[in-house]
């Protein structure tokens, strides 16, 4: 979108982790060759038993970290998908540790940082998932703070979670621009209070949700031009 409003005193930008700063289907993509015709099967429904996974387990209080989770959807889609190599899924596993970043987040990351943001990542991901991923897409020296659910035991879009953004960085809700592309956490952290930009990457439809965030992009690039200076 072009013609949007600027979003004044913001002192911090928090970002989702899996899908917004990094993308999930290039563990999927490093493994092609052996993947074939099943390659973006089984990354869709990784991704989205993952996410079911999450959900469910908050709703029945039976928390257990994202590595797991990721593990069991993972399990579900080589099943789905006839595929039993041991070896395979121990790879596709480790690639979720060293999944790339989209192109725009350094120079993006660097801009905000310059001009005296806060910068976070607030996640699902276990601490150890998001301490590899961030290494190894380079952003250590631009991320400050990595908060993971495993503080709260529960998963987006529980409100706990969004707490520890303002319990961790010392501002309030309103000065705290949130940014994910995953259009129910978007919406997860607006009912929360957070200012919230959904970063519409896959050119979705907005959800049927009475908790619209204040700004829609299509990358990252596009979110320094968007906080008011
Ligand atoms: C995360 C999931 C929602 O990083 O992508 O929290």
């Amino acid at each position: 979108m072009s013609q949007q409003s600027l979003i004044p005193n913001i002192k911090a930008c928090v970002f989702d982790a899996y899908g917004t700063l990094f993308d999930v289907h290039s563990a999927v993509a490093k493994h092609i060759e052996f993947l074939g015709d099943a390659a973006n099967q089984v990354s869709n429904i990784w991704r989205t038993k993952q996410l079911e996974y999450t959900w469910l387990r908050s709703l029945m209080k039976k928390h257990v970290d994202f590595w797991q989770i990721t593990r069991d959807g993972l399990d579900y889609a080589l099943d789905a998908s006839n595929i039993t190599d041991e070896k395979l899924r121990d790879d596709l596993l480790k690639a979720y540790l060293h999944l790339k970043c989209y192109p725009e987040v350094p120079d993006t990351l660097a801009k905000l940082k310059d001009r005296g943001l806060q910068i976070a990542i607030l996640s699902n991901g276990s601490p150890a998932m998001l301490e590899a991923v961030v290494k190894s897409s380079g952003l250590e020296k631009l991320v400050q703070t990595i908060l993971s659910v495993e503080e709260v035991a529960v998963f987006k879009p529980d409100p706990a979670v969004y707490q520890l953004a303002v319990d961790h960085l010392g501002v309030a809700a309103k000065e705290i621009v949130f940014l994910s592309s995953n259009s129910w956490d978007a919406v997860g952290a607006t009912a929360f209070g957070l200012k919230v930009a959904w970063i519409n990457r896959f050119d979705q439809r907005p959800e049927r949700m009475p908790f619209q965030p204040v700004a829609e992009i299509k990358t990252l690039a596009e979110l320094p031009d968007l906080l008011e200076s």
